[in-house]
């Protein structure tokens, strides 16, 4: 049977979710911040991509380092090209040697790809494509995206502050099926000689069975309650998908399982998404809801995101795009990268601790009241992507002081 154990996610203690805990952001770190000697060593792959990609990538390899340090862990990076960027370079928005490097690291940390030089390429030269292959190719087909609204950014949500306040949210979305990668697929004609374009919405029993148990698990950690989001109305694929995580629901009788079709989902998240715990759905659904989900939280430059297969390394990558307008402009809000480091620390390498101190970190610099210009509000500090970069450092280092 298998279990979100088995998912390359080391067995964990505190809860299964990012949500920063504000009451620890000022306590003294513990002695073992000290270490000099490394005991651990890993070897990470960086996919900077395009746009802001390789600016948010930057701080957050500088993050990851530091915190690493300070709990006797030693990084190894490794830059390889990915989407628009390989295209330009190679002809390719996935190079062989960019996939085979990220199935030999411990983890992939990937900043953002696309842009509008490429936006007409045919299907296989766009970078989206690469970002496909490479999930496919890593065979990541659990993505778990946290949506929490932070006390300190609760100003920064579009949604009246008493409907934002407190929501925290998991969007456990099936990434390497569905309507993306189901056949037939292509353009065509039809009967009348019109041209056509078409895509299958196809799922396998193992497809959802094996999603449905991260979701469950997922929600065991939490709090207790999964919602399987579907449009089973309508859909064969999706009454097929609500059968199977019934099956599934008879494996974990302490969790509250219930089913929302999408159409209702959406509203229902911006109507009251504090009635969420754990939504559970497919690639397309979890695709638009989680970016849906993130806006209530204030920016989707806040969202990290972790994608987990059964085995083998897991692709962390921020939920935002690559900004080609801001790209370049040190205007990118570098947070969402940096916390994806720390679901990759959490998730990827079980290493709890490195990641609580980002976490934390992040906090306090929000605590401090640095923003980037996506999350700004009158009376807040503006800073670029770098001099954020440089604040969390500074707390994740100040940490430390406290206990020297
Ligand atoms: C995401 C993105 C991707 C997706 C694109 C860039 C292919 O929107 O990660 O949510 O659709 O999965
Ligand atoms: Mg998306």
């Amino acid at each position: 049977m298998a279990s979100a154990m088995q998912l390359n996610v080391k067995p964990i203690r505190l809860a299964f979710h990012s949500k920063l805990d504000s009451k620890h952001s000022h306590k003294p770190a513990r002695i073992s911040c000290a270490a000099a000697t490394p005991s651990k060593r890993y070897s990470i792959t960086l996919l900077p991509g395009d746009g802001i990609g390789p600016e948010v990538i930057s701080v957050a390899k500088n993050v990851l380092k530091l915190a690493g340090s300070l709990e006797g862990i030693e990084f190894s990076f490794q830059e390889m090209p990915m989407g628009g960027s390989a295209l330009d370079l190679v002809g390719v928005p996935l190079p062989e040697e960019t996939l085979s490097a990220a199935k030999q690291s411990d983890a992939v940390l990937l900043g953002a790809i696309g842009g509008y030089k490429w936006d007409n390429n045919a299907k296989h030269l766009k970078p989206e494509t690469g970002l496909l292959q490479l999930r496919e190719g890593l065979k990541v087909f659990a993505n778990l995206r946290p949506a929490t609204v932070l006390p300190q950014l609760v100003d920064a949500s579009t949604l009246k502050k008493e409907v934002a306040e407190g929501v925290d949210v998991m969007v456990v979305r099936e990434l390497t099926g569905g309507i993306y990668f189901g056949k037939p697929r292509g353009f065509g004609t039809n009967e009348s000689g019109e041209e056509i374009g078409f895509n299958t919405e196809v799922y396998a029993k193992y497809e959802v069975d094996r999603i449905a148990r991260v979701a469950f698990e997922t929600a065991r950690k939490r709090h207790g309650k999964l919602c399987s989001v579907d449009k089973a109305n309508v859909l064969e694929a999706s009454m097929f998908w609500r059968k199977r995580v019934m099956a599934i629901a008879a494996e974990y009788p302490d969790i509250e399982l219930s089913h929302m079709y999408v159409d209702n989902a959406a509203m229902q998240l911006v109507r009251n998404p504090k009635q969420f715990d754990t939504i559970v759905t497919n690639n397309i659904f979890g695709d638009i809801l989680s970016d849906e989900a993130s806006m209530i939280t204030g920016s989707i430059g806040m969202l990290p995101s972790a994608s987990l297969g059964a085995s083998g390394p897991g692709l962390f990558e921020p939920i935002h795009g690559s900004a080609p307008d801001i790209a370049g402009q040190d205007k990118a809000n570098p947070l969402a990268t940096v916390l994806s480091a720390a679901m990759l620390l959490k998730y990827g390498l079980g290493e709890e601790k490195a990641a609580k101190r980002i976490e934390n970190a992040v906090l306090e610099t929000l605590n401090k009241g640095f923003r980037t210009g996506d999350i700004y509000s009158a009376g807040t500090k503006l800073v670029g992507c770098k001099e954020m970069g440089e604040e969390v450092l500074k707390s994740v280092d100040s940490q430390v002081l406290t206990v020297a």
